[in-house]
């Protein structure tokens, strides 16, 4: 029997458990035994945190949101100090996990993560440890791979809140603003904002004056009346980021851009419009993943324990409309996969005549 570990790191998303569930399934009958870590890296330091996984274990959890292993995003592991960057781990917590897990017979690590827990991956891969990683994130910004499971799911639900907010907006004449997640992409905003009808959509990749942007709520005030704006949590106002601190050493907490939206509208055009702002914070992470997201997170469960099988370590599984492959885990961390102003999703909400920024 071939033992391999298998853990979630990072913030949850739909469809982790599909794809734990998948990879041990398909790993069984190859002759793997699984451990789950849990906790993310925190299981695997010590005290460890561990549970074997068996197919029994995961049977009918596919379905089910967040993950059964339970998550951490930030800790002893932590390898994200901001966007793309990359901090070191200091060297006795990697040679930590090394031993760790030697001592219960690990032959290889599936680790499930976003940017930051993949750049930690990275750095116990090249200690020698045998990792094949499975990207992960709702954000949809991780270089290398042409779609991450949790994404299509999490722009449904912002969909679904936008049909609602249409129609308040529109009865009481209101400007009405929906912040989404995505940190420092605009992946989510851009297709839920176009998909869900939105008048406004404003993306972190692309800077506006507001100005321009009172501009256009005026004219869409003199003519329809109201106004539905997506904004991602990521975009600038004036150049400047809306965070929500609390942590120094790693990654900056985002949030808060709707009210500093309406604070500088407010500014530029006093009591001229009636605005509201509603932030969808985690409801996007949470639940149970659409049919889109499933079907990604089996996919790269399978291929996960397929690359193991290959001895494709220090190397991340991806998706691209040709099918699965494997890559170097360096040349998915530490560079974004952001929104470019050819997107087709871009391009068809620019001739919609929505105002995406
Ligand atoms: O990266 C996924 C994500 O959901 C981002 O979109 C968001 O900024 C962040 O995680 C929120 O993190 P936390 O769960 O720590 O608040």
């Amino acid at each position: 029997m071939k033992r391999v570990g298998i853990m979630t790191s990072g913030g949850d998303c739909s469809g982790l458990n599909a794809v734990i569930a998948s990879a041990v399934k398909a790993g069984a009958p190859l002759g793997y035994e699984f451990i789950g870590f849990e906790k993310g890296w925190e299981g695997i330091l010590s005290p460890m945190i561990y549970r074997p996984l068996t197919p029994n274990d995961v049977r009918g959890i596919s379905f089910l949101g967040g993950t059964i292993l339970r998550t951490v995003n930030r800790g002893r592991f932590g390898a994200k100090a901001g966007a793309g960057d990359q901090r070191r781990i200091p060297q006795e917590i990697l040679e930590e996990a090394k031993r760790n897990l030697a001592s219960v017979g690990i032959e290889a690590l599936i680790v499930i993560g976003g940017d930051g827990s993949l750049s930690g991956a990275l750095q116990l891969s090249q200690l020698g440890v045998n990792i094949v990683g499975v990207p992960k994130t709702i954000d949809n910004d991780l270089h290398a791979t042409d779609r991450t499971f949790g994404y299509s799911t999490a722009c449904q639900i912002v969909v679904d809140a936008l049909d609602r907010i249409h129609t308040t907006a529109s009865s009481h004449n209101r400007v009405i603003f929906v912040e989404t997640m995505g940190r420092h992409a605009g992946w989510i905003a851009l297709r839920s904002g176009l998909a869900g009808g939105a008048d406004a959509i404003l993306l972190p990749e692309f800077p506006f004056k507001a100005q321009d942007f009172v501009e256009f709520l005026r004219m869409r005030q003199d003519t329809v009346g109201s106004s539905v704006v997506v904004v991602a949590e990521g975009a600038k106002v004036d150049d400047r980021l809306a965070t929500r601190d609390g942590y120094k050493s790693q990654e900056v907490l985002l949030g808060g851009i709707s009210s500093r939206l309406m604070h500088a509208v407010e500014c530029l055009a006093p009591d001229e419009f009636d605005m509201r702002g509603t932030v969808l914070g985690h409801v996007q992470r949470g639940g149970t993943p659409n049919a889109a997201d499933r079907m990604l997170a089996k996919a790269y469960g399978v291929e996960a324990i397929n690359a193991v099988d290959r001895k494709e370590f220090g190397r991340m599984v991806c998706y691209s409309v040709k099918g699965m492959c494997t890559v170097p885990i360096e040349a998915a961390v530490g560079q974004l996969k952001l929104v470019t102003s050819d997107n087709v999703e871009y391009r068809t909400a620019r001739q919609l005549g929505v105002f995406v920024h």
